[in-house]
């Protein structure tokens, strides 16, 4: 197993390039088998979750090729409706077929992903999307199969006890593109990611509207065309490297971004000190001492992102008060804190919130983390912390950063990866 050495205090400094959205790319990466003609997909990231995806098409049948970060997808046949437990169990997002799947064969074989170390991940909403369209949808040996003569268009609403779901509105709207009629989403997640999926089916030729709001509409009936598309920025890598600036008094230029994308993350770091000038496509952001606290609460698009408050956390470890984080979308979403803990933090927990005393300095130690942001929180840690930080299990890291060491290097971080 890998992990990374830090050896913190560093300023960051410099310029950093943002690559494509992961959270965007696996969905389209998905939706490409919907269509029998070639796409290619630019902008993607090449990070572990992508290969996995990748993997699964291999199995369903596609002819796949990826080389700098564009990849090439050409599925002139399904050859098997099936999506196996041990890709699965390796990254969710494989789920995505279940949509694609039952839109072009009427009928798929998904494993249930489970639950993970963020909390419950429940799919009843993707599966009460699938049934209202038509569809039987059966549990069988910890599989979602899901058959049907033919899927028709209806109203669907995706409200669940949480609020939204990316997954089950990106879900049911790839299933819907193969319905009779229209389909119509109520409460559907408004965030970039699925208004990026909507952006490549209507290029597909799909014909979609309201992407981006709470109510979209898929027609279904379309006359598939050859694609050409481009990934999205990654709003999170992006917001991480804001971070990073920010937590070592750092001057960082974060070009290939789309700062609207990240308007709740920018007013919560300009609140704790930091300055940021906003450009077309880039962010310029200057650490300030000291660190003031503030609180964060965590809500779907375009609320403040749960992908983002354990990076966050980090930073008002150091603050110069106590701040809060109320996390609403997952429940056990605050594994970093017992490992900042580690490093000198002084956080508590109080059911969804965590509150975090600021203390003057962080210190390395052999860390561990739990998830793919979890662990960029403890990178973030590392950096600024006195001494050396082990940050172990780093492959949560390489399933959703690309090079995310050797960026980090390039703005002077001190940081290597090397064998446990
Ligand atoms: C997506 O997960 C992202 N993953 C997550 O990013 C992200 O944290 C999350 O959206 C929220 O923004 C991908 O895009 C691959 P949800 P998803 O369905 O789609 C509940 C990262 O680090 N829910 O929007 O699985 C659910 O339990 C990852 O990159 C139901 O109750 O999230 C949660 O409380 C981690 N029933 C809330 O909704 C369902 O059927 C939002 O989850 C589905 C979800």
């Amino acid at each position: 197993m890998d992990r990374f050495v830090i050896e913190g205090g560093k300023r960051l400094t410099g310029v950093v390039k943002i690559s494509g959205a992961k959270n965007s790319a696996l969905p389209i990466i998905a939706a490409s088998i919907l269509t029998d003609k070639r796409v290619v997909i630019e902008n993607v990231p090449d990070v572990m979750d992508v290969h996995t995806m990748i993997q699964l098409l291999e199995y369903i049948g596609s002819i796949i090729s990826f080389k700098k970060n564009v990849l090439e997808i050409y599925t002139p046949r399904i050859k098997r409706t099936i999506a196996p437990y041990n890709i699965v169990r390796k990254m969710r997002a494989s789920y995505y077929v279940l949509g694609s799947l039952i839109a072009r064969e009427k009928r798929a074989r998904v494993s249930l992903p489970g639950g993970c170390a963020i909390g419950p991940r429940p799919v009843d909403l993707h599966i009460k999307g699938i049934k209202l369209l038509g569809c039987d949808v059966d549990i069988d040996q910890g599989y979602i199969v899901a058959e049907c003569k033919n899927l028709k268009g209806t109203e669907i609403n995706l409200q669940g006890a949480k609020g939204t779901s990316v997954g089950a509105t990106i879900n049911v709207m790839l299933a819907a593109t193969g319905a009779q009629g229209v389909t119509t989403l109520n409460f559907a997640a408004c965030e970039p990611e699925v208004v990026d999926v909507a952006n490549f089916l209507k290029k597909l030729g799909v014909n979609i509207q309201g992407a981006g709001t709470n109510k979209i509409t898929v027609r279904g009936n379309w006359c598939p065309v050859e694609v050409r598309y481009s990934i999205i920025p990654d709003r999170i890598e992006a917001g991480t490297f804001t971070v990073a600036s920010a937590i070592t008094n750092g001057d960082v230029t974060i070009k290939d971004c789309n700062p609207e994308h990240l308007t709740a993350v920018i007013d919560k770091l300009r609140e704790t000190g930091a300055d940021i000038q906003i450009g077309d496509n880039e962010l310029i952001v200057k650490g300030n001492r000291p660190i003031k606290p503030t609180d964060i609460f965590v809500a779907p698009y375009p609320g403040f992102p749960t992908d983002m408050q354990a990076q966050f956390m980090a930073l008002l470890c150091l603050a110069s008060g106590t701040s809060t984080i109320k996390e609403t979308i997952f429940e056990n979403r605050f594994m970093q804190a017992v490992e900042l803990s580690r490093m000198g933090a002084n956080i508590t927990l109080e059911g969804d919130t965590a509150v975090i005393k600021g203390v003057k300095k962080l210190s390395g130690t052999y860390v561990m983390a739990s998830d793919l942001r979890a662990s960029a929180c403890l990178v973030l840690a590392g950096l600024a912390a006195n001494g050396k930080t082990y940050v172990r299990r780093i492959y949560h890291l390489d399933r959703g950063y690309e090079k995310l060491e050797k960026k980090l290097r390039m703005l002077g971080a001190r940081i290597k990866r090397e064998k446990e």
